[in-house]
């Protein structure tokens, strides 16, 4: 297997799918490249096009602030990526084919990076790696094991859902950041 180097170096040119004629850079992620725990989200919004680094604008403020106060991590312990490393032109939804298309580079670098905990941030991240059409609200709340190294995954809203929803999304996300943190100390064990 290539290194996440080696990896990004490759994304960073692709064109497996339309998303790239549209963006400014490719948004490959980044962080601890050995952290225990592993962040997901759905795609680069405009700030993170334009940076190349992902959950750089109010989305990304709140996930900082959260992995802080409820999981005691700051952002460059973690290591965070997307589905989709390009940004959907006008944010809208990422299609299947790009998410498809970007699969492989997303279950490689989980592999790569090896995390205890993978948090998925949303609908899209969640269920791409959990292989499902079930929707964030009926998938979070609970822990559930992924691949086959003892990989534990947590999902939760993303954090432009609480940005929107208000102070409800947010006590259940917090909750779910406490979940990770805990699945991270090795407890309790996933159902
Ligand atoms: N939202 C995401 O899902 N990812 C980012 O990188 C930024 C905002």
């Amino acid at each position: 297997m290539p290194s996440l180097a080696e990896l990004a170096s490759e994304a960073s040119t692709c064109r497996r799918c339309p998303l790239s004629l549209g963006r400014t850079r490719v948004v490959w992620g980044g962080g601890d490249a050995r952290a225990g725990l592993m962040v997901v989200g759905e795609g680069p919004g405009r700030e993170e096009d334009r940076e190349g680094r992902p959950f750089v604008g109010r989305s990304g403020r709140l996930l900082e602030r959260l992995l802080l106060e409820e999981a005691g991590l700051r952002r460059e312990q973690v290591y965070i990526a997307n589905v989709v490393k390009c940004r959907p032109p006008g944010n809208r939804d990422p299609l299947p084919e790009e998410i498809e298309a970007c699969r492989p580079y997303l279950e490689e670098q989980v592999s790569l990076v090896g995390p205890q905990v993978v948090l998925t941030l949303g609908n899209f991240a969640t269920r791409v790696l959990l292989g499902t059409s079930e929707r964030i609200s009926d998938l979070r709340g609970r822990t559930y094991r992924w691949g086959g190294e003892g990989t534990v995954l947590v999902p939760t809203f993303h954090p432009a859902a609480a940005l929107r929803g208000g102070g409800e999304v947010q006590t259940r996300m917090r909750a779910d950041f406490v979940r990770a943190k805990e699945a991270l100390a090795g407890a309790p064990a996933p159902r």
